[in-house]
């Protein structure tokens, strides 16, 4: 039997207002799964996407890993034999800081009326509640309306993927078997815009670090000291500042052993995609782009790697002045990869870079906050076959297959450590303000997303 996904987008439409206030509910619990003080909140937001599962036909538990409760369902759909997909996301969010830039509060989910139509503004709306929400709410329309899934669903939901997944390696190797499935499918990038669906089939990887150069003993008076010793902060500044040559080419030795050039084809095919530059740019009040001479801007998010300073502190930020040589300064730094690059040969290649510039009586420190290798997924297969005739269904035409310059570690992971390819479909928008002040869903993505999850039960089905 052909599946037919049209009374599941009936279904859909019909409970389409409820679905916006169980999206409320969830982004009503603020899981700011970086900062230990919310933990029962996290908590608490990984029962209340266990109950919604149970509610539609899962078995949902909640595993204590390391860090943040991991939640696992599992459906058994028609039964052995047909495809077995994992459902992954993450109920993590980023901290709303800077609280005094938020029209509402990030946690008090707001319905407001723009250009697109509504929207739903809270930390956690597009990145990655609402898109979680998109495929929850698919199956709990095929549920109501079948009694049943399509396929055999697992979900893996985590809430550690803002602080870069640290329990995800361990808690995967561990549970191979109960998470094996054919597929991976996962909501967590953009569209190409609001009319036109994306498959994403790469993303940049990422090593995170915190730099500390150590100097005199203690912190010393300017006037008496200044001049004649080591300045931390000085020496940290002037080594950054040496991180990028006047082509905009990072300095770290080996930086790009690994990385290859576009072939002509590829190239080509950035430049044949619509891109509007000046309204990516204009959206963040700049006019031009800038990195890599001579590379595009599309080129330098998609395929190029990158080394940026995230932070930099040290000796006296209070009000008013004080005369101090400081004993050390830090800076936060996070370097995005491409396909092939190591990070742990990045971070070998920027230790040195780090103490080629460290003189006597210095010494430095890297802590190793996070490190992710790139990714890149098959273009040709029946699984993103399957998800681009569901894109095409709901949207009327197919989707653009599109890189993105962002990471999510567990992809990358899943793949080595289940064997298992994603499909990555997203429903964001270059302007919903992921990790800023006043992120915001559009509602009309809320609901194409439902829908396009809706075909792609469908469509998976159809594939047994
Ligand atoms: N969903 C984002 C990544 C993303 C956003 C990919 C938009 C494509 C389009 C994810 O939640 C994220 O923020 N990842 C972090 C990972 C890091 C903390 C290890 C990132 O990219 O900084
Ligand atoms: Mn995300
Ligand atoms: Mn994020």
């Amino acid at each position: 039997m052909v599946a037919d996904p049209g009374p599941v987008l009936a279904q859909l439409q019909r409970d389409f207002e409820p679905a916006i206030e169980r999206l409320s509910a969830l982004l009503s619990i603020p899981s700011i799964g970086t900062d230990p003080t919310f933990a029962p909140e996290t908590r608490r937001a990984a029962e209340w996407l266990a109950a919604e599962l149970r509610s539609i036909g899962f078995e949902a538990s909640l595993r204590n890993s390391t860090g943040q409760p991991i939640v696992v369902a599992h459906h058994p759909g028609p039964g052995e034999g047909a495809p077995h997909v994992l459902y992954y996301g993450h109920y993590d969010v980023q901290p709303p800081e800077p609280l005094e830039l938020w029209q509402t509060p990030p946690f008090v989910p707001t319905i407001v009326e723009a250009e697109r139509g509504r929207r739903i503004v809270a930390r956690g709306a597009v990145d990655d509640k609402g898109q979680v929400m998109t495929w929850i709410e698919a199956m709990r329309a095929w549920h109501r309306v079948h009694g049943a899934l399509p396929i055999r669903a697992s979900v893996f939901l985590e809430g550690e993927e803002e602080s870069g997944s640290p329990s995800l390696e361990t808690f995967l190797a561990a549970n191979r078997e109960e998470l094996a499935a054919d597929l991976c499918v996962v909501s967590d990038t953009n569209m190409w815009d609001v009319d036109t669906p994306a498959i994403c089939t790469q993303l940049r990887g990422l090593l995170y670090v915190e730099l500390t150069l150590h100097g005199p003993g203690r912190d010393l008076h300017s006037g008496l000291y200044g001049g004649a010793v080591p300045n931390p902060l000085n020496i940290l500044t002037r080594m950054l500042g040496q991180l990028h040559d006047d082509q905009g080419r990072v300095r770290i030795p080996g930086f790009y052993r690994d990385v290859r050039e576009l072939a002509e084809g590829e190239r080509a095919k950035l430049a044949s995609l619509d891109f509007d530059e000046a309204a990516f740019l204009g959206a963040i009040g700049l006019s031009r782009g800038v990195g890599e001479d001579g590379r595009s801007t599309l080129e330098r998010i998609w395929a190029r790697p990158t080394c940026d300073l995230n932070g930099i502190w040290g000796g006296y930020t209070g009000e008013g002045s004080k005369t101090v040589i400081p004993a050390k300064a830090s800076a936060k730094l996070s370097c995005r990869l491409v396909p092939e690059q190591d990070p742990d040969r990045i971070l070998a290649g920027l230790s040195k870079f780090v103490a080629d510039r460290t003189p006597p009586d210095c010494r430095f420190e890297i802590e190793r906050l996070g490190a992710a290798p790139a990714m890149r997924i098959p273009a040709e297969s029946p699984y993103v076959r399957a998800g681009a005739a569901a894109l095409e269904h709901v949207f009327g035409r197919p989707p653009v297959l599109i890189a993105m310059g962002g990471s999510i570690p567990a992809v990358e992971a899943i793949k080595r450590l289940l064997g298992m390819d994603s499909l990555l479909i997203g429903f964001g928008l270059d302007d919903d303000r992921v990790h800023s002040p006043n992120e915001k869903f559009e509602l009309v993505c809320f609901e194409r997303g439902m829908r396009a999850h809706a075909a792609l039960l469908a469509e998976l089905a159809n594939l047994a």
